[in-house]
């Protein structure tokens, strides 16, 4: 049976049931949770946790979904164990506070013991073990008594196996999984009664769980590891909560060994067999580099396609790491060209039947992904420039292991992977410290947990907020119809707790009943105003809504005491909201424009904008050109020439979808309602919460200030709006200013006067090279002249003052082309310059006849002026710090050369 068909097969049994009821089918949630505790949705229950814990109320009691998920912490397994997969599939049935443990549990075995003729999935139910929470009687009951298990056949687990939360504060409950036996071949046979309630973990391949039923019940107050947690209440009901692995019920069905062998994955592994000549099922190694490849490049491709672009951290950071790896276990399959390209179609092709925005938005999804492969190949390339760099340093020294140190610089400077550092080493005959490399990751790895911890406790404190928001009820925001409201203050908080009073230089935050501030979000900043209270006055710093529905003002006391007892008047300051409308439409413009300009997979990934600036980035590969900029700049002021109505309208998300509306990924959207801006109709049509002028000619000005990159895939576009516009192009007029007096030409004259004062200054300093060159040359004869005689051997040894790298090169050659080429000749030249020195040495090929050996040479030399070189037997040069002793240096090439010719 496809995936296809089980996915059909699962959703429809709980649509259609009647035994608790039909169920609502949720198409699957974006894999960006909105949500602050975690990066990617990681369980079907994730988009529903708000119903769960009360803070929302689920328009449905029961529901089925199949939802996208995204794993990482074991992203080093994959391939390794059958199990891991990054992204997958996870189908579920829920009950919000309606039926509980019999009903998810009957329902659950009907369809997978129901035959494949009456529409389930026919599993053999004498290979079926289900499992409960040690001490559960209720499930056991359930199991034993309601489905009809054999007692000896029903599972007792601990916590650790069987109660389930997601790893942070929030929803949990004891569990059933459900388990298959795969026979044999996968391992012993169990002996349940006497196995202890943790499961042994070598029956784990061949009792395959692959059906999670969480009753759901507790609300966890923290979470330290899977059995060590705190229980704060009960949730206020009880819920159903349960997750099948699409990926392992096919590959049970399939009869295949594992996920990335079903019909949707293994297209991706035949096709890589083709590119690389190498064939799966041969070694073990090579099979781990194919499933790497099937996993890492359908998982990247569903992130691409749900908004996450490369970066350097968070989920930018993951998403790079899959296509990196992807491509690295390519090239350990042999294959060096782009992969990419080659492989994630056939991933396209298998998920787009159920993803079909893969199909739609591809050429989005294939620009990010073969962007971010061919940045990495020249990664590759300049890393292997440093490996090779440092693996000739270590050959010079006659050593054979790579320091620990430099195989951890190639990794965390040139993101070059260790696998890869070993295999060129080993080609070279040489060893890597991987110890050294593993203490040095280890090292950072525990620097980066720490920041993680401290993030995540940032994040996770919210629950002075909620208390707030649980006692006071949602703050009434009015900041889309008034600048002004009298309010009553309902909390005031310093330090994460309330306090009776705020005097005077004081900050704290200021919660009210009623609000006209412009909470941060959508990229806007948070309004700047004052909060007025008897004879206290207050100036608004910052603007925050740490939990949804409860607006936060942090607040300075200027004047006065605060006595939160008292009414307020709340007044946002008038001009900063002009100058904020301004740049926020001014964004929406400017993204219209870019869209219009560069067609319509110009995407925009992140924005920000203040009263007066503008920025926007988006997903686009290679840099603007400036008549691009220049476009994008023109089309925004037709726009605001143009003096298009501004609108908003509340609707559904799936009416926004319609309407063609821009919904950026990764905002936090309520799921009933979404508000939806309007510029021109729909010229310019995105979700936004923002606050906008009327008429686009309000925005006063744009003007376009320039276009950069921000990592790989994402360019920036900056631009100022309103009175700041003018005032950029006033000091722009200002530098012309300046320098049509110093040039003394009118402004139209001013480019041809600049450029050709460059070229000219470019004339004289090509004069001044060649003078300088000549000097050299000429110096060239007259230290052949003076060349010394050490045994046979000419020799040349020069300290010349003022000379740098290039110059000493081609100095020291000039004169060993000038000594007489049938005799033994050595030069060695020393330039100090800039506190530094560099030295080269030569030799001609009769002295090295005799011996004589440039790169002994530039060691001796380095030796003196503290400093290191190497080279060739011919040329070899080197640098030092120790100006103070070059002379000595010199002196001790005579004595060298005569020990190399062995005193000849
Ligand atoms: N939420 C449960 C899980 O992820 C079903 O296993």
């Amino acid at each position: 049976m496809d995936t296809a068909e089980i996915r059909r097969r699962f959703t429809s049994h709980f649509e259609r049931d009647t035994t608790v009821g039909p169920h609502t089918v949720v198409p699957s949630a974006s894999l960006l949770a909105d949500d602050p505790t975690l990066l990617f949705v990681n369980a079907g229950m994730v988009p529903f946790k708000p119903y769960f814990l009360g803070q929302q109320t689920p328009p449905f009691d029961r529901a089925t979904t199949v939802q996208k998920c995204i794993r990482t912490p074991d992203i080093e397994e994959v391939g390794k164990t059958t199990r891991h997969g990054t992204f997958f599939e996870m189908c579920g049935n829920f009950s919000f506070g309606d039926y509980f443990k019999s009903g998810a549990a009957r329902l659950a075995w009907d369809l997978v013991t129901k035959s494949v003729a009456d529409g389930g999935f026919g599993f053999d139910e004498g290979r079926l073990y289900p499992s409960i929470l040690d001490g559960d009687e209720e499930a056991l009951a359930v199991w034993r008594d309601e489905v009809g298990v054999p007692d000896h056949r029903i599972v007792r687990l601990g916590n650790k196996e069987n109660y389930w939360s997601m790893g942070v504060p929030g929803p949990g409950g004891p569990c059933s999984e459900i388990l298959y036996d795969r026979g044999p071949a996968y391992g012993p046979d169990a002996d349940w009664a006497s196995m202890g309630t943790d499961m042994d973990p070598r029956l784990e391949d061949r009792y395959l769980e692959f059906w999670n039923l969480v009753f759901m019940q507790d609300e966890l107050s923290a979470v330290r590891s899977k059995s060590d947690f705190d229980v704060a209440g009960s949730l206020p009901q009880r819920n159903i909560d349960t997750g099948m692995g699409l990926e392992r019920v096919a590959y049970l069905m399939q009869g295949v060994e594992n996920m990335y062998e079903i019909d949707v994955m293994f297209p991706v592994i035949a096709r890589a067999q083709e590119l690389t000549g190498r064939r799966y099922g041969a070694d073990h190694g090579d099979d781990v580099r194919f499933r790497v490849v099937a996993d890492h490049v359908r998982s990247s491709m569903m992130l691409i396609n749900d908004g996450v672009t490369p970066g350097n951290e968070g989920r930018g950071y993951v998403l790079r790491r899959l296509l990196r790896r992807a491509v690295r276990s390519m090239r350990l399959l042999g294959y060096e060209d782009r992969a990419l390209p080659e492989l994630m179609p056939v991933s396209r092709d298998k998920m787009g039947e159920t993803y079909t925005e893969l199909v739609t938005g591809w050429d989005r999804i294939a620009q990010v992904a073969y962007a971010e492969e061919d940045a990495f190949r020249t990664t590759l390339r300049s890393g292997t420039q440093i490996f090779d760099l440092a693996a000739g340093e270590v050959a010079s020294r006659g050593e054979t292991v790579l320091p620990g140190d430099r195989a951890f610089a190639l990794h965390d400077t040139y993101g070059f992977p260790i696998d890869l550092t070993l295999e060129m080493a080993a080609e070279q005959g040489l060893r890597v410290d991987e110890d050294g490399f593993r203490r040095l990751m280890t090292e950072q790895r525990d620097r980066a947990r720490a920041d993680a911890r401290a993030k995540k406790g940032a994040h996770a404190d919210t629950g002075v907020y909620r208390t707030v928001l649980d006692t006071h009820g949602p703050t009434e925001w009015l900041a889309y119809s008034t600048l002004e409201t009298e309010s009553r203050p309902v909390a005031l908080l310093r330090g994460g707790h309330e306090v009776p009073a705020l005097s005077e230089g004081e900050v704290g935050e200021l919660v009210l009943d009623r609000t006209p501030f412009y909470a941060e979000s959508g990229g806007q900043v948070a309004d700047a105003g004052t909060i007025v209270s008897g004879g206290a006055r207050l100036e608004v710093v910052d603007v925050q809504r740490p939990v949804r529905g409860l607006v936060v003002h942090q607040v300075r006391v200027v004047e006065g005491e605060l006595d939160p007892s008292a009414g307020v008047l709340a007044t946002v300051d008038r001009e900063w909201r002009t100058g904020a409308r301004q740049a926020h439409s001014g964004t929406h413009v400017v993204h219209a424009a870019l869209r219009e300009v560069l067609g319509p997979t110009a995407l925009q990934s992140g924005s920000y904008n203040r009263p007066g600036y503008l920025r926007l980035d988006f997903g686009w590969t290679s840099s603007l050109s400036p008549e691009q900029v220049r476009d994008i700049e023109t089309v925004s002021q037709q726009a605001l020439r143009a003096d298009l109505p501004v609108d908003w309208r509340y609707m559904t998300l799936a009416e926004a979808r319609e309407a063609g509306a821009l919904a950026l990924f990764g905002e936090t959207y309520d799921d009933q309602q979404v508000r939806v801006v309007d510029i021109g109709g729909p010229w310019s049509r995105e979700l936004c919460g923002g606050t906008h002028v009327d008429h686009s000619s309000q925005i006063g000005t744009i003007v376009v200030t320039g276009e950069s990159s921000v990592g790989s895939g994402n360019r920036r576009i900056e631009a100022f709006t309103g009175v700041e516009g003018f005032a950029y192009l006033a000091r722009e007029r200002d530098v012309v200013t300046e320098l049509t007096s110093m040039l003394k030409a009118r402004p139209d004259d001013l480019v041809g006067r600049v450029s050709e004062m460059v070229e000219r200054l470019r004339g004289a300093e090509k004069e001044l090279e060649r003078v300088r060159a000549a000097q050299v040359l000429a110096a060239a004869g007259s230290l052949a002249d003076g060349a010394r005689q050490v045994g046979p051997v000419k020799v040349v040894a020069h300290r010349a003052d003022g000379l740098g790298g290039g110059d000493v090169r081609q100095l020291a050659l000039d004169v060993r082309g000038r000594l007489p080429a049938d005799e033994p000749g050595v030069v060695v030249v020393l330039g100090v310059d800039g506190g530094k020195v560099a030295f080269v040495a030569a030799t001609n090929d009769a002295a090295r006849a005799l011996g004589a050996d440039a790169g002994a040479l530039v060691r001796a030399v380095g030796e003196v002026v503290g400093g290191r070189g190497g080279g060739k037997p011919d040329v070899a040069q080197g640098g030092g710090s120790d100006v103070s002793r070059a002379d000595d240096a010199v002196a001790v090439v005579a004595p060298e050369v005569s020990r190399q010719v062995g005193g000849v």
